[in-house]
């Protein structure tokens, strides 16, 4: 294992994703960001500067628990301070597991501005994985607004809130095409034929293989709202890894992959291998109004630039749940993977509902809207500050009569910033109850992650969970992931051990959702906690008590 050292500068500079100039947040002159390519068991190093002029920035690292180093989460008010214009922060962690990880901006919408990149773990030294492939490529999937992320910002926390529409672009890899279609071809729109010179920011990345061989795809999908289908013409692929743990291996025709999700496939190229093919992002669990995400498939020796001679795939109607439920049905621990505890210690119901709060439209979860407060939680709770937050604590059940097929009785909410406090080392298990949003008729999917751990997720429902559900629950080969979707008007239930000292987020990951108050946070065993660096504390209270100099190592 070694200690990889990165030195990063974030900056916003001039872009053109998708062919028309906007402004992203870059790494080093980078959009997406470099990609970090490590080995289980390395340390990275990684000294980040921030060259906004005048915003506050963090990073971080999805998907990977921070066993022991709680303050390198990067999260904005939860597990550090955010990094003032000018400062740089060192972020050093352990990547303690092999599998496909992103990082991205955790403060604000930063998301949205385009922070974020590829976090790679391959196998450790000596180790192999449990498939064999040839050659791997990895995919960043992503959606583009080309208004800017603070006016998007001021539009959802507006009274009444201006909804933020659809993306103009799906990205993968930071690349997409809005002036022009890769497809054009084969549409019956007017959209004109890309005339690409090929290095161009927006021209597709391509991946070229040889016919007959194996090839491993890592997909991850930091988009802010967009649920995504991806498949490759005319090629089968095989789910092996979702979230950084190896799965049952299943073959598809195409996959959904939510935000905040990763998997890894692997695909043989058995077709004719004098065409290329297609592949495809497309919407998912909203009425799309952007067009497909493309990029081609290139067999070796046949000319990259020559396009695919049938359509791209098409993928299932957007609003075919039961499609997507047997996708997410099918996602098994490989054999030989850890097993949940039998039992749980404590069980957390959270119900989402979208509520209004003095006429602004907000998510609350069992009617509290998150706000994050000024001084990050870790610190606060570490150092016993009283009024660092909300010292109630946050209900563990909602309503027992709560109609979620409905529209509720009374949609207002209401603000708070208290905390789940977990008591070490126990199991918990979360059900997630998804309702009727404010509109009849209408229940979103909102894809959750979890900071610090990995879960199982033991079954998905329909309607109110009740607690004979527990019977569905599968005991003997959930898979472990730290992002889960609930479907509409469905739950999900999770469980997962508190084993990890910190304070730590679990939110929708739909960027907007996650501003308008989606979200809770959970925390464990602080007081095993020896030493937060002042570095990441020393703002809000935990600064001034820092100033007072009442700390001593
Ligand atoms: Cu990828 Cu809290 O997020
Ligand atoms: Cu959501």
């Amino acid at each position: 294992a070694k200690v990889r050292h990165l030195k990063w500068e974030v900056a916003y500079m001039h872009w053109s994703p998708d062919g028309a100039e906007g402004v992203v947040m870059g790494i080093n002159g980078q959009f997406p960001g470099p990609t970090i390519r490590a080995r289980a068991g390395d340390i990275l190093h990684i000294e980040l500067t921030n060259h906004l002029h005048t915003e506050g920035v963090v990073i971080h690292w999805h998907g990977i628990r921070q066993i022991g180093t709680p303050w390198a989460d990067g999260t904005a008010s939860i597990s550090q301070c955010a990094i003032n214009p000018g400062e740089t922060f060192v972020y050093r962690f352990k990547v303690d597991k092999a599998g496909t990880y992103f990082y991205h901006g955790h403060y604000g919408m930063q998301r949205s501005a385009g922070l974020y990149g590829s976090l790679i773990v391959d196998v450790a030294e000596g180790e192999r994985e449990p498939f064999h492939y040839d050659g791997e490529f990895d995919l960043l999937l992503s959606d583009l607004w080309h208004k800017d992320s603070h006016a998007q910002e001021v539009d959802l926390s507006a009274t009444p809130m201006r909804w933020i529409g659809e993306p103009q672009t799906l990205l993968i890899n930071g690349r997409g095409q809005f002036n022009c279609s890769l497809a054009a071809q084969f549409s019956n729109s007017s959209a004109s034929q890309c005339m690409l010179r090929g290095n161009e920011q927006y021209a597709p990345q391509i991946l070229h293989v040889l016919p007959n061989k194996t090839y491993r795809l890592r997909i991850a999908s930091t988009t802010a709202l967009a649920s995504l289908n991806l498949a490759i013409g005319k090629h089968k692929m095989v789910v092996v890894e979702a979230d950084g743990n190896y799965v049952e291996p299943f073959s598809v025709e195409n996959m959904d992959i939510y935000s905040g999700e990763s998997y890894s496939v692997l695909f043989t190229t058995d077709q004719n291998p004098s065409n290329n093919y297609w592949i495809s992002i497309s919407v998912r669990g909203r009425q799309p109004r952007t067009p497909q995400g493309l990029t081609i498939l290139n067999y070796i020796p046949t000319s990259p630039s020559t396009l695919p001679n049938s359509p791209p795939p098409i993928s299932p109607q957007w609003d075919d749940y039961s499609y997507s439920k047997s996708f997410s049905n099918k996602i098994f621990a490989l054999t030989g993977s850890p097993k949940p505890p039998t039992t749980h210690h404590r069980r957390i119901m959270l119900l989402n509902t979208q509520n209004y709060i003095d006429g602004a439209t907000k998510w609350a979860i069992n009617n509290v809207s998150l706000v994050l407060p000024p001084t990050p939680y870790l610190g606060s709770i570490k150092y016993g500050l009283k009024n660092g937050f909300d010292r109630n604590t946050p209900p563990d059940h909602f309503n027992h009569s709560y109609d979620v097929l409905k529209p509720a009785q009374n949609q207002n909410s209401t603000y708070g910033n208290g905390v789940y406090m977990l008591n070490f080392n126990t199991t918990i298990d979360v059900i997630l109850q998804n309702a009727n949003a404010l509109a009849t008729n209408v229940s979103e999917i909102h894809p959750w992650h979890l900071h610090g751990h990995d879960f199982w997720v033991l079954a998905y429902g329909e309607g109110k969970f009740t607690e004979k559900d527990e019977e569905k629950f599968n005991l003997k080969n959930p898979p472990l992931r730290n992002t889960a979707v609930i479907f509409p008007f469905g739950w999900t239930a999770l469980r997962f051990v508190a084993d990890n000292p910190g304070a730590w987020a679990f939110h929708c990951h739909i960027e907007p959702h996650l501003h308008m108050g989606m979200g809770v946070v959970f925390a464990e065993g602080i007081r095993r906690i020896r030493t937060i660096p002042v570095e990441a504390i020393g703002c809000g209270l935990t600064g001034k008590m820092l100033m007072k100099n009442n700390v001593h190592k």
